[in-house]
């Protein structure tokens, strides 16, 4: 069988703003292989969670528009399938941690009947045996008490019970695929590095596959195989894990990793990346990233450089390196 779970070629999502139409996905492509963990990464408003959607077939209910692409999973692009075949595969075999558990829950439901209204409605598992299940998925979530958190509601729990509770809802039906969205972020640490383990451990007990977003490398470094950095829409660079924190290529990533705290040292002024993430109707021509870059020359003002493989697995889109082979750097 393929090794690849899923295979993203040319994925590109637009939305029609005041301003005309913006790409926040630009010709995305990346591979997903069975049973390990792709990060994410990327500031603010880099597209994310579009990217997301866009594989989830949900882009549309935000007005977004899939403009071109595949979604390839095991071999079936998703792209191609109509509303009741993509519901098939979505929670099934494909299933999604939203960023905000407070909007995703449904605050009219309790626990339990949310839970076992998945098993319901994918695997046809109802009576004792549902109840059985929601409760076994509780547990494995790392929740006591379980009796008792199948009759509440969502705004009786905390923050992390209801990520825990998410976390149930989208491994329920055991999906090949899982898409975190940065399922920590809202979380203090230490729920937050229990979060963290407890999708490890499931990850491997399953042999699953995730794609993993966040705009914490320190998060990254904790459950990734491998990362993609995006940057307002677009791959910028793409290594193993060893690679992005031992050997970053991209101006962006670098500033990224050197702008961790964990990196800031007593008595040195604070790092960070100057300027912002441009808005997307503004993008001009040249590279996304020029008008921060401490490298930039006057060819990224006026061509986007492209994806270029420089080592085994690892791409960065930067002239820099075109540079160095011509000797110039
Ligand atoms: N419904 C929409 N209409 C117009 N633009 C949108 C819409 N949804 C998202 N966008 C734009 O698409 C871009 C990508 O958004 P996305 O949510 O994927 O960012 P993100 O990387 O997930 O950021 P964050 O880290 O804040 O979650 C942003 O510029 C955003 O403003
Ligand atoms: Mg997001």
């Amino acid at each position: 069988m393929d090794d690849n779970i899923l295979e993203v070629k040319n994925l590109t999502t637009s939305f029609k703003v005041d301003e005309g139409k913006v790409k926040a996905v630009d010709k995305v492509s990346f591979d997903l292989k069975r049973g390990k963990v792709l990060g994410i990464v990327g500031e603010s408003g880099c597209g994310k969670s579009i990217t997301a959607m866009s594989i989830m077939g949900l882009v549309g209910a935000k007005n977004g528009l899939i403009e071109n692409g595949q979604v390839l999973f095991e071999g079936k692009n998703l792209l191609d399938l109509n509303g009741l075949e993509i519901n098939k595969v979505r929670g099934n075999e494909i299933s999604m941690i939203f960023q905000e558990p407070m909007i995703s829950l449904n605050p009219v439901l309790k626990i339990g009947d949310q839970i076992g209204e998945i098993l319901k409605v994918h695997k046809n598992i109802i009576g004792a045996e549902n109840k059985k299940r929601v409760l076994e998925m509780l547990r494995l979530v790392g929740i006591k008490r379980e009796e008792e958190i199948l009759n509440v509601y969502p705004h009786q729990l905390s923050g992390g019970m209801c990520q825990r509770v998410m976390i149930a809802m989208a491994l329920a039906c055991t999906p090949k695929l899982l898409i975190a969205d940065e399922p920590t972020t809202a979380l203090d640490v230490t729920v937050q590095s229990q979060v963290l383990e407890l999708i490890n451990d499931i990850k491997d007990k399953f042999e699953m596959s995730v794609m993993f977003i966040t705009h914490d490398l320190g998060v990254i470094c904790e459950v990734a195989d491998e990362v993609m950095v995006m940057y307002a829409g677009s791959v910028v660079e793409k290594a193993p894990i060893e690679d992005i924190f031992d050997n970053p290529k991209h101006p962006y990533t670098i500033g990224l990793i050197n702008s961790r705290p964990e990196n800031f040292k007593k008595g040195e002024p604070l790092k960070c990346i100057n300027g912002k993430v441009p808005k997307l109707s503004e993008i001009s021509e040249g590279c996304l990233f020029s008008d921060r870059c401490d490298y930039v020359k006057d060819i990224c003002k006026i061509n986007k450089p492209k994806l270029k493989a420089i080592s085994e697995g690892h791409d960065v889109r930067c002239f820099r390196y075109d540079w160095k082979e011509e000797g110039k750097i």
